[in-house]
């Protein structure tokens, strides 16, 4: 029998958790895999597309937390344990957090680089470095620090996104409570209902 999805995320913020998401799994995977592109036109053209999705992702981010700062997320489950809420919260606090310094250290890195390479988004739409960077005179230290945080974040951000998505599927497959019908969209919901075989 299917449980009643008593309260569940409203389209904005399913349609900005999924965006996001899927852009965070792109760039990922774009980011490890700059190596694979030769030198040249390809490798220059891959940092650029990278840089264009990465501020992209920066200002989703950005409507993401003005919007959760202004509605309240629907409560767990009754039957959540406590201990269980609070790791969740802990989780999500941690995934804004890499949501947010994953593209400012990128955003500042690039901003810092001795190569001062132009960031056009989409090669159409000039965006400034971080403001003060560049003439900075501990710009290579800054230039450093960030690549560092970048590369080593990355590695934690894809640990955390593994842990929260092993999480939903154990809510919905083990406990086969809401959690994760109610940030998935309406259209999925029937096949998420067959896989832990209710009709
Ligand atoms: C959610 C956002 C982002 C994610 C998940 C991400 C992910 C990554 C990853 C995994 C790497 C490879 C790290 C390594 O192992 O060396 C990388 C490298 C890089 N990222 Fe990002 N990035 C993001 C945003 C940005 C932004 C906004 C910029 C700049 C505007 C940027 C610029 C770069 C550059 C320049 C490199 C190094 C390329 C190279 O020279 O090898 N990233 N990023």
């Amino acid at each position: 029998m299917k449980s009643t999805a008593t309260a569940s995320y409203n389209s904005i913020a399913k349609t900005l958790h999924w965006l996001i998401a899927l852009g965070i799994i792109f760039m990922l995977t774009l980011g490890w895999c700059f190596d694979f592109f030769p030198k040249g036109e390809s490798r220059f053209f891959a940092i650029q597309l990278h840089k264009s999705v990465g501020i992209t992702i920066l200002l989703l981010v950005f409507l993401r937390v003005l919007w959760r700062l202004t509605h309240a997320a629907p409560p767990f489950p009754a039957t959540m344990p406590l201990w269980e809420q609070r790791a969740a919260y802990a989780g999500h606090f941690l995934l804004y957090a890499a949501m947010i310094c994953m593209p400012l250290s990128g955003w500042t890195m690039v901003s810092a680089s001795a190569h001062n390479i132009p960031t056009i988004l989409y090669g159409l739409v000039p965006w400034p470095n971080v403001p003060g960077v560049q003439d900075s005179p501990h710009r290579e230290l800054i230039d450093h620090v960030t690549d560092f945080i970048h590369a080593n974040l990355a590695l934690a951000f894809a640990a955390l996104i593994v842990g929260h998505a092993a999480a939903a599927w154990r809510h919905h497959l083990v406990a086969k409570d809401d959690i994760l019908l109610r940030m998935a969209p309406r259209f999925v919901h029937g096949i998420l209902y067959r896989l832990r075989g209710q009709k």
